[in-house]
């Protein structure tokens, strides 16, 4: 139904080993898909090259102004070696709404997907088959006009390339401590906070490497007007077991709709456990951790996927979750998820669509 104009490289790349120490975001497949934007013209030319430099004049837009956006979704080779991707449409319904809100016009979420399956068979043989592992797809868009000035450009290119990946955080699927965050804000109210947009990340880099720098891998931000409500943890959104339900932050302005983030609720809420969406507290959090009532903690997203978290660093305190091991709700949360990603477990929701 789509024309895409295929040009396979004549230098295919020496790849990396596929194992579990496969880093995140290192490596890049032979192949990327590209196409171009103009206004009164729409999108147009839909293609796949070879992945190579781009070539951009120094005054282009999205350089100076950070009109960009991207989203982040997975390939994975099941035990029987078939491959599938995950809830595609779902990243790509967000990829436009991020677009919405930064002005990037809109595009045909159908052409996406089939984007995504014809560049990932060309790479297929790049997709690892080890536990844990899976090939990360990044589309996003950037703004080329070459004019200094603030507007919207005239101008785009939307790009998807594939990335042979292990986990993201360097210990697996361990315990990670968390900074909470209480000076900076990663967005406001009003703000870019649901779209994924570049910008948030550049506004989030500051106070992530003060957080290395005190031992803690990310940081959980807080609501940018009074750092009083938790929102969700720099590439992930986070959930807490306080006595015997789940609870989450409810969406808000601020926070990104994980697409991991609302598969984890439909997996916990199908296994029977309660998950309440609420207005949370970093005060209620730290008194559930005093009475001993905060039994877990942890994150979900594409990159990260279900990851514990063990320790939280309040105020110069730390504050151990769990002994710091990962919590039975988390692993059976992680065991289902992953299973159905990978194809070991039935895909009873309908978020798995083969390649
Ligand atoms: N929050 C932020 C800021 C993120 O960058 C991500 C990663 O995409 C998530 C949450 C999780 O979203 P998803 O589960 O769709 O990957
Ligand atoms: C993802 O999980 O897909 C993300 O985009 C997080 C990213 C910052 C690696």
């Amino acid at each position: 139904m789509y024309n895409f104009n295929i040009t396979l490289t004549k230098t295919p790349k020496e790849k990396p080993e596929l194992n579990d120490r496969l880093p995140f975001g290192k490596y890049f497949t032979d192949h990327m898909f590209i196409m171009d934007y103009e206004e009164g013209k729409g999108w147009f030319d839909p293609r796949v090259e070879t992945y190579a430099p781009l070539s951009l004049q120094p005054a282009t837009s999205c350089l100076h102004y950070a009109q960009e956006t991207f989203e982040g979704m997975k390939a994975y080779r099941t035990c029987d070696d078939k491959l599938q991707l995950f809830r595609p449409y779902d990243n790509f319904k967000r990829f436009n709404n991020s677009n919405a809100r930064i002005c990037i016009p809109e595009l045909d979420v159908e052409l996406c997907v089939q984007a995504v399956k014809t560049l990932v068979n060309i790479d297929k043989d790049w997709i690892p088959a080890y536990p844990g592992t899976s090939l990360y797809i990044r589309p996003f868009i950037i703004a080329v006009d070459e004019q200094i000035g603030v507007h919207p450009a005239s101008k785009y290119i939307f790009m998807i390339i594939l990335s042979p990946v292990g986990s993201y955080y360097p210990d697996g699927i361990n315990p990670v401590k968390i900074y909470v965050e209480e000076k900076y804000s990663r967005t406001s109210p009003g703000g870019t906070g649901t779209a994924k947009v570049g910008g948030n990340y550049a506004a989030s880099l500051l106070a992530q490497k003060e957080a290395v720098n005190k031992g803690c891998i990310q940081v959980l931000w807080l609501d940018g007007a009074e750092h009083k409500y938790v929102d969700e943890v720099g590439a992930m959104n986070v959930f807490f077991v306080i006595g015997d339900e789940v609870v989450t932050p409810s969406l808000n302005d601020a926070i990104l709709p994980g697409i991991t983030r609302h598969s984890a609720i439909e997996v916990l809420r199908s296994g029977g456990i309660k998950v309440t969406e609420r207005l949370l507290s970093i005060e209620e959090v730290t008194n559930a951790a005093k009475t001993g009532e905060l039994r877990e903690m942890f994150g979900t997203g594409t990159a990260a996927v279900v990851s514990p978290v063990g320790k939280l660093l309040y105020r110069d305190k730390e504050i151990t979750i769990n002994n710091n091991l990962i919590g039975s709700i988390t692993q059976k949360l992680y065991d289902e998820l992953t299973g159905i990603q990978t194809g070991s477990r039935p895909d009873k929701f309908g978020w798995i669509f083969p390649l």
